[in-house]
């Protein structure tokens, strides 16, 4: 990877003119749905699922296969604010004796904050080393003539434990490292969970799906997108979807940012205080043989406010094969499979070694 700026001094500088590489005419920035869609991205009561809820257990289905896509609420009793008839189940800790708390989630977002508030120098401690994303830096730049985004980020390798590399974990704010670890092994729980009903969902023992997740590997990235005078010209996050697993996305303050690509158009998703957004990454749709969809997504800035997100990404353990799954093929004799099996070892190579770009890599 190349070196290139580091966004939040940019932004910080008084020069207002942003330079050339982030400018992005070809990305329609103001060609976004709102009316349309707005009200009917899913909603899942993850309380009630996890209670054996058949409606929810469809809700989720339909919002797997339909949008690859979905928020839940994990940790109190509230009205979904666009259907009236949803009430969240109010205390996902009875539930499963080990709900997220509050104050988990709670602190990885004023840590995360607190970190990307340090001077340069201080963040630079964990910067990312050559032709590594881990550490603190920015996403995939593969060549001079690329486009740029406008964010920084911070991602770590949090699971599996022995593979941690502590040097780009922050020892500042001094909690950091305590909040990570608790937040990276609460997500972690909620990714078996909603991964167990979508193999109910999918006609299958839950073990044929969890079996290639288990002692699987997750990692966080933490993003930064600074004001942007000229908005919407750049982008925040290049259009892309999740090549993982199953992605679990706070918003960290309630500044709009993400949109999701739903029927050729651009959704912007209003952030629920305190709900997660659930993403279906490229390996899920691959493992169902195309019956779940990964869903394209991007981030745009603001051009008052800072905007931070934190993505939790759960992927197979390295001995997984990533293709569609056996079960699935041999439940309906007349299904071929749409996709190539491949090792995850080489699954990662081939993801690295692309640049973030629509959905290209579940077409090869
Ligand atoms: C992501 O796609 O991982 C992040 C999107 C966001 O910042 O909302
Ligand atoms: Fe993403």
């Amino acid at each position: 990877s190349l070196a290139v700026p580091n966004v939040q001094q940019l932004a910080s500088s008084s020069n207002d003119v942003v330079p050339v590489r982030y400018i992005r005419p070809e990305l329609e920035l103001d060609r976004v749905s709102n009316d349309e869609y707005s009200g009917r991205i899913p909603v899942i009561d993850i309380g009630k699922l996890v209670d054996g809820d058949e409606e929810s257990a469809k809700l989720l289905h339909s919002a797997c296969r339909d949008w690859g896509f979905f928020q839940f609420h994990p940790f109190s009793c509230k009205k979904n604010v666009f259907d009236e008839s949803w009430v969240f189940y109010p205390n996902l800790k009875q539930v499963i004796n080990h709900g997220v708390a509050e104050e988990v989630i709670l602190n990885m977002k004023d840590d995360v904050q607190e970190f990307f508030r340090q001077p340069l120098q201080l963040k630079m401690e964990c910067a990312q080393l050559p032709n590594d994303l881990e550490g603190y830096g920015q996403a995939f730049v593969v060549s001079e003539e690329q486009k740029l985004d406008w964010g920084d980020m911070l991602f770590i390798l949090t699971r599996p434990i022995e593979g941690r590399k502590m040097r780009f974990w922050p020892k500042v704010p001094s909690s950091f490292r305590a909040t990570l670890d608790k937040y990276s092994s609460e997500l972690e729980k909620l990714s078996v969970i909603l991964l167990s009903s979508m193999a109910r969902n999918l006609g299958l023992d839950p073990d044929e799906l969890l079996s290639s997740f288990k002692e699987g590997s997750q990692s966080i990235r933490m993003n930064y997108y600074p004001p942007c005078k000229q908005a919407s010209k750049v982008t925040g996050l290049s259009p892309h979807s999740d090549a993982g697993g199953l992605t679990l996305l706070t918003q960290v303050n309630q500044v709009q940012g993400l949109q999701i690509k739903k029927d050729g158009k651009w959704v912007p998703v209003d952030p629920i205080p305190g709900a997660f957004i659930v993403n279906i990454g490229d390996i899920i749709e691959i493992m169902s043989n195309g019956e779940y969809k990964s869903i394209e997504h991007r981030a745009v800035v603001n051009p008052e406010k800072e905007r931070l997100s934190i993505a939790a990404f759960h992927n197979t353990n390295f001995n997984a094969m990533i293709g569609p799954l056996p079960a699935i093929i041999s439940k309906d004799q007349k299904q071929a499979p749409n996709y190539k099996t491949v090792s995850a070892i080489d699954y990662i190579k081939l993801v690295v070694s692309c640049k973030l770009d629509g959905k290209g890599l579940v077409d090869q």
